[in-house]
């Protein structure tokens, strides 16, 4: 890598006066302080000055660098150097920082397939030739430099590079355990069986349902059995969170840069004096419907999000906050907040929706804790499927699922951390060997968030996890295999979920 930065430092006076002091200055910085932190089997390593010029108050300086002390850094140290060194003698100090140009050339593992989809913000220029990429950077301020944008510029570009080598790539997908045949009742959609009987209504806005007594308590009796049968036998604490998500919390689980077109938005109103709404009221009023340009000058642009998974939220609780070995495995479950997504194309039946009910576990401990509650929470859940639900179902290990949802880097995970999902085979789908099966549940063991929220133990480093029991999922599993008529379904839900609701009729 080689960086090649021009830049001007402004002083708060003329400079002429210090030109000597400042050369001196200059070579003394040349021969240490740019070469701090350069290791030392690296010869001719860390940044240097290769020119500077005075004029009245400015100081302008080219600087050349490598990977050791990088040109930005090299400029940020220089101001502090001369502050501290001419401050004294010649009253002057560093009052602005100007960059002028900051070309960087760099080492890529392989060359776009795509140059142009590579634009990004404060990269004027990109050129690729052999493996080398040049790039040229602009609107880039000394506090900018200071916030590590640069890193950052040259991490998105060398992400979206190998993403363009991750195309239609099949995604990681192996099997870990595959549950004995089971007998399909039928083969009929759920869904639409349920819609046509007037146990579920579309609406009121898309992706989203009603669900009649009969859905309902189907889908609260599913969510019954998991914190009956899997939680509360493991010790499962439950905690009621906030269903509106500040940005900073998505930005530290990565769902900010992962799924920003997938997250509704939450606008507060601009103002809650009745006075300011009163002419928005009055239109409301003798036309019947909301004006919403008018609206829109009325509501702030968007601050937050709807919640997108229960997990979010329970890590923000956590921020900073050091946990007692008493308290560890900490074991909690959200079951209050639904999930919002906006699928836009993908939706189908009440299995992939723009709202669904989700019991979010989350556990945080150190990765001994962790591995064993992952054996435990397996061992609860093949006791659900098989015994209550006694559905066909497989256990496979996928792809991280913050890969999908939160734009992280891929690189392997250890052994025993990652994601497993929970799938079912669907018959309305076609055969068990060439028709998708539904993921109806996942499982997962992280470094990644007690990281990003600094969450901490008293003696040893701790991970987290979430397994995702989304009601309307298992709801579909279950009812594509087991029919809707009470009578055909297995003795084990069939006590649960006791008598089937009266239910609405309507002529
Ligand atoms: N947070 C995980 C997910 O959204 C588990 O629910 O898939
Ligand atoms: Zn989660």
């Amino acid at each position: 890598m080689r960086l090649d930065l021009n830049a001007t430092l402004i002083f708060s006076d003329d400079v002429e006066p210090a030109k000597d002091k400042i050369k001196e200055c200059l070579e003394e910085s040349n021969r240490d302080l740019l070469k701090r932190g350069v290791p030392e089997d690296v010869e001719d390593g860390g940044a240097n000055v290769r020119a500077h010029s005075i004029e009245k108050e400015n100081l302008h300086l080219h600087i050349i660098s490598d990977r050791y002390v990088r040109a930005h850094d090299a400029l940020l140290r220089l101001k502090k150097q001369l502050n501290q060194e001419l401050g004294p003698e010649f009253h002057v100090g560093v009052r602005d920082v100007d960059i002028e140009d900051y070309i960087i050339e760099l080492e890529l593992e392989r060359l776009p397939k795509r140059e142009e989809d590579l634009k990004l913000p404060f990269v004027e220029r990109l050129e690729f030739e052999d493996d080398m990429c040049s790039m040229s950077l602009s609107s880039l301020s000394e506090e900018r430099l200071a916030k590590n944008y640069v890193d950052r510029i040259i991490n998105r570009l060398r992400e979206k590079i190998e993403a363009q080598y991750y195309e239609g790539k099949e995604e990681k997908w192996e099997l870990l355990f595959k549950s004995e045949k089971k007998d399909m009742v039928w083969r009929e959609d759920p869904t639409e069986v349920m819609d046509d009987r007037g146990w579920i209504k579309r609406g009121p806005t898309k992706g989203k349902w009603f669900y009649r007594p009969e859905a309902a308590k189907i889908l609260k009796t599913l969510e019954r059995i998991a914190v009956e049968e899997v939680l509360k036998p493991l010790g499962f604490e439950e905690v009621i969170e906030s269903m509106m998500v500040p940005f900073d919390v998505w930005i530290d689980t990565g769902h900010m840069e992962g799924i920003p077109n997938e997250a509704y938005y939450v606008a507060e109103p601009s103002t809650r004096n009745p006075d300011e709404w009163a002419e928005i009221i009055d239109e409301i009023k003798i036309t019947k419907e909301v004006p919403l340009e008018k609206l829109d000058e009325m509501t702030d642009t968007p601050k937050a999000g709807i919640c997108y998974a229960q997990c979010p939220v329970i890590y923000w609780s956590l921020r900073n906050e050091t946990i007692s070995d008493d308290s560890l495995p900490l074991l909690l479950y959200e079951d209050t907040v639904p999930s919002t997504r906006y699928e836009s194309g993908g939706r189908h039946g009440i299995e992939r929706v723009d709202e669904f009910h989700r019991v979010e576990p989350v556990y945080i401990g150190t990765k001994e804790q962790l591995t064993k509650l992952k054996d435990s929470l397996i061992e609860r859940y093949t006791y659900v499927f098989d015994e209550i639900l006694d559905i066909e179902w497989r256990m496979a290990k996928v792809e991280p699922f913050y890969l999908q949802q939160a734009g992280g880097e891929r690189e392997e995970e250890e052994a025993d951390l990652g994601t497993i999902d929970f799938e079912a085979y669907l018959p309305y789908r076609g055969s068990r060997e060439d028709s998708e099966w539904l993921e109806f549940g996942n499982l997962s063991i992280f470094r990644k968030y007690t990281e990003s929220f600094n969450i901490k133990g008293q003696t040893e480093k701790l991970l987290s996890g979430c397994t995702g029991i989304g009601i309307e999922r298992w709801a579909t599993a279950f009812l594509a295999q087991k029919g809707i008529d009470a009578e055909k379904w297995p003795e084990g839900f069939r006590e649960h979920f006791g008598d089937m609701p009266k239910g609405i009729e309507l002529l």
